[in-house]
């Protein structure tokens, strides 16, 4: 097998510290001489970024259909392997990934209701077998979370996204199919513990990262 980069994902739901995160993750595999290309799902390319801008709009006066929801999501997902995801592994730079399928898998399977089964069609149609080779899942309480986003939200004086104006009970859904698949795949997904200072988030991540990456690099 040629010798390709890697696609690390981070996930978990609003507020956990996805993006945070993601710069200290991508400094710290560039110390060691990787080459990183950071980007984000849904979008990461100008037309997946379009399509992300028509999921996340609360703007529109009228429903967006969860299979037409999920559908979109696998759309911007095909565009960004073809544009820009697989481009970089196969030049031998690393990938990290703030959000992927199993942002659907918890989002569209777990917070919408919609079966797994077909989702699991879309991730073989558009993926051709390809996984993330390794996933930071930031799991927290959803409370702690979602107090976290209002502060993020005040300061920036952002309005919610569609998402973020899902009830509690979506969210401890979607919270809940992480798990699952974390539970489920534990050789791909590292758990992390993000209801802590930062600090010890990132103490823990570098741990993960030194562990679980040493035999690529
Ligand atoms: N471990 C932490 N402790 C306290 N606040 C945090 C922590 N991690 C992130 N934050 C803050 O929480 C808010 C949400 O973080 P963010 O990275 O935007 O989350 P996400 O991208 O997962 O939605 C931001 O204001 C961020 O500064
Ligand atoms: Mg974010």
């Amino acid at each position: 097998m040629t010798q390709r980069g890697r696609l690390i994902t981070l996930e978990g739901g609003e507020g956990v510290g996805k993006s945070t995160n993601m710069a200290f993750v991508s400094a710290w595999l560039e110390a060691r001489g990787v080459e990183v290309v950071r980007t984000r799902e849904p979008g990461g390319t100008p037309r997946a970024e379009a399509v992300r801008e028509l999921l996340l709009d609360p703007g529109f006066d009228e429903p967006l259909a969860a299979d037409a929801e999920l559908l979109l999501m696998f759309a911007a997902r095909a565009q960004h392997l073809a544009e820009k995801i697989r481009p970089a592994l196969e030049r031998g730079a690393w990938v990290v990934c703030d959000r992927f399928t199993d942002a659907t898998y918890a989002y569209q399977g777990g917070g919408r209701g919609l079966d797994e089964a077909r989702i699991a069609v879309l991730e073989r149609f558009v993926q051709q077998g390809m996984t993330p080779d390794l996933t930071l899942l930031l799991d927290m309480p959803v409370d702690a979370a979602s107090r976290r986003v209002s502060q993020r939200t005040d300061a920036g004086g952002g309005e919610r996204d569609r998402f973020e104006r899902e009830r509690e009970d979506f969210f401890s859904a979607v919270r809940h199919a992480y798990r699952q698949r974390a539970e489920a795949e534990p050789e791909r997904f590292a758990l992390i513990d993000a209801a802590r200072p930062l600090a010890a988030v990132q103490h823990e991540l570098a741990a993960v990262l030194d562990r679980r990456t040493a035999p690529w690099r």
